[in-house]
């Protein structure tokens, strides 16, 4: 059973990991954290931690560590499936049932009524060879093959039997065949009679050409045409109707007569992210038919609010760098101008399912706007959506277009480079909602100031509970509306000092931890692994102890966390001049992206370090496996970043 990661999510979202665990380990809550004796090696005092705000678990014994999941699926013995079984009965979040599930993809087929049965008992059809459908009802429901024309062509006997319509032969049924047919395999062949029917109509093509589209980039996205007949899919696929109905694509009208949704239209097929058709746009060939854009409606295949339009091709080009705009037409035009990564929403507005997806195939995300007072309100919703996403180092950029303009028209008009120089000149999120707050009041004046940050606070409390982001961006508009006084070391050191003295990873997380507090949540799983000698080691377990009384302010919590370190307060402060902390950690979203870098550095360092002499053969499995994940995540990093 494939079980979709959104559902995993959610279960493990429902899951509380102390509850769970607690139900087969003695745990005490100590600091920040829940600990006992860990249930998978012998011991006497407890190194088994359990970290409720991550739903994770911890043994610095045998590095034993995991999820909810895992930690059910080592202690009982039990496979993925079965642990999650267990967790959806709990929890009341449903797995999908794949049976019930391919039931739904089934429709009746029909049969033609313009066949007489005796057509069939010629005797050219008994020589027919035995694989047309005629002398072998299929006994599975994918009754048709991806090419649904090819199997005709092999028995030219029955042309004369099908009706042509532009060219097309539709073929010929034993009337006693009574066939199931599939969506999925329905949606292809009508994808690729929109496509062949291109060829045969001038003003489709011309359309495509005007708009600046290549024969290629037509392949590529397999556009088509729907001719202007009423009727024409019931003529192509009489046998179809049923399936056809059920993906909207006939409608029945008031009094009772079948029609086609899309005429007259050129045709954008739309894949789901397996590349399977699931549904068409179809757009009018000129701007006076109204509406411009008619989509199927959403059916057993169809789900407009979960799918993006460009996401299966950008995935299959590796895209590195993703835009979310808002046309078929705009995806299209930057994948010709090779900007592989667009996608767009279906004529809907953007969710959360959507960003979360592609906030998968990258951290950092750009949404284009127009630069409208329309463009901006959107851009607010998008925020309001985009908000709760926020951690793990995700970094979100508005790309507000020039006036009058969509990506399409923009880099058709302006070309690549500039469409390339305005993407990257886009503002952070930090930024971008300083620069949206701030327009409607005077942030010179102190009322105007503690407007921007009432409305500042509405918005982080969106921000997830436990990520760092929310402090961060609070403290940068503090510095921008000038109300911080930046945290200056409290003694003037002699430069001679601090010359040659090299900086090592340690002393920076050092600085970033003294300079941003609550950025310890990237640093706590450090504690796992680090050499206890280290000043960082002797800072972090400060900090397991404070971190849960720190204050909401930043510039009181560095002051708080000094007092904490106040045994190693000269040290801190000459690391925190030595590394230039405060300069480099200017825009929110730089902190928190170093301080990720950083742990999972130092991680594999200590993790090698401690493989090097492992206390017992499981230790160094478990450390073995630790060093694989992060090794992963570094590289995934590195070609981000590149
Ligand atoms: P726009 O109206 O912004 O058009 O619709 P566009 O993408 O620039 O279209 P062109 O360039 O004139 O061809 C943006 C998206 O909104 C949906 C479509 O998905 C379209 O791509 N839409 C628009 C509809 O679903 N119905 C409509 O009537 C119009
Ligand atoms: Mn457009």
């Amino acid at each position: 059973m494939a079980i979709p990661q959104h559902t995993i999510d959610q279960i493990l979202d429902r899951t509380d990991i102390v509850d769970l665990i607690g139900q087969h380990v003695k745990l005490k809550k100590t600091g920040r954290t829940y600990s006992g004796c860990c249930p998978f090696h012998q011991e006497k005092s407890p190194s088994f931690h359990v970290y409720r705000d991550k739903q994770y678990y911890h043994c610095f014994g045998c590095q034993a560590n995991g999820n909810a999941i895992r930690f059910l699926m080592d202690i009982e013995q039990r496979n993925f499936v079965e642990v999650m079984k267990q967790l959806s009965s709990q929890t009341g979040i449903e797995l999908p049932k794949d049976q019930q599930d391919s039931k739904r993809l089934v429709y009746k087929k029909e049969t033609p009524k313009k066949i007489a049965p005796q057509a069939t008992a010629t005797p050219q059809t008994k020589a027919a060879p035995s694989s047309t459908p005629t002398n072998t009802p299929p006994s599975h429901g994918l009754s048709f093959a991806y090419d649904p024309f090819e199997q005709y062509q092999t028995a030219p006997d029955f042309d004369e039997q099908g009706f042509d319509v532009h060219g097309f032969d539709t073929g010929f049924v034993n009337e006693a065949v009574v066939q199931e047919g599939n969506l999925y395999d329905l949606l292809e062949n009508v994808a690729q009679y929109y496509q062949q029917q291109l060829p045969h109509s001038q003003v489709a093509q011309q359309y495509f050409r005007q708009r600046g589209l290549s024969n290629e980039t037509l392949a590529y996205w397999r556009l088509g045409y729907a001719p202007e007949d009423w009727q024409h899919l019931e003529k192509v696929f009489p046998q179809d109707i049923a399936g056809l109905k059920l993906l909207g694509l006939i409608r029945t009208s008031d009094s009772g007569r079948d029609f086609d949704l899309l005429r007259e239209r050129v045709i954008f097929p739309i894949r789901d992210h397996k590349g399977r058709v699931v549904g068409f746009g179809g757009r009018a060939l000129n701007d006076e038919i109204k509406p411009k854009y008619i989509n199927s409606p959403d059916s057993e295949v169809f789900h407009k609010n979960q799918l993006l339009y460009g996401l299966y091709e950008g995935r299959k080009h590796k895209a590195k760098d993703w835009l979310m705009v808002e046309g078929y037409m705009d995806v299209i035009a930057l994948q010709q101008n090779g900007i592989s990564g667009a996608v767009a929403t279906l004529g809907t507005a953007s969710n959360a399912d959507h960003l979360t997806t592609l906030f998968k195939q990258n951290n950092q995300l750009t949404i284009a706007f127009d630069g409208d007072a329309a463009g901006q309100k959107a851009a607010k919703r998008t925020l309001d959506i985009a908000l709760p996403l926020l951690n793990d180092g995700r970094e979100l950029k508005f790309f507000v277009l020039p006036k009058e303009h969509d990506p399409d028209s923009l880099i058709r008009k302006e070309g690549l480079e500039t469409f390339h120089r305005l993407w990257q000149q886009s503002p952070l999120l930090s930024d971008f909602v300083f620069a949206l707050l701030s327009q409607n009041y005077d942030v010179s004046s102190p009322e105007g100031k503690s407007q921007v940050m009432a409305e500042l606070n509405q918005l982080t409390e969106l921000l997830p509970k436990h990520g760092s982001y929310r402090y961060l961006l609070k403290q940068f508009f503090r510095e921008k509306l000038g109300i911080n006084k930046k945290w200056q070391p409290k003694i003037s050191l002699d430069a001679s000092l601090s010359f040659n003295i090299r900086t090592k990873d340690e002393d920076f997380a050092v600085a970033i931890l003294m300079h941003h507090p609550f950025l310890y949540i990237h640093f706590e799983v450090l504690r796992a692994f680090i050499h206890p000698d280290e000043l960082l080691a002797r800072v972090l377990a400060r900090f397991d102890r404070v971190f849960d009384e720190l204050p909401d302010d930043q510039e009181l919590a560095t002051y708080y966390i000094l007092g904490a370190c106040s045994p190693y307060h000269y040290e801190l402060v000459e690391i925190m001049q030595r590394t230039n902390i405060q300069a480099l950690t200017q825009a929110p979203e730089m902190a928190d992206k170093l301080a990720s870098e950083y742990s999972l550095s130092l991680q594999e360092k200590y993790v090698r370090m401690k493989l090097k002499a492992p206390g017992s053969l499981s230790e160094s499995r478990n450390l073995r496996q630790h060093l694989n994940e992060l090794t992963k995540r570094i590289s995934l990093k590195l070609v981000q970043s590149e």
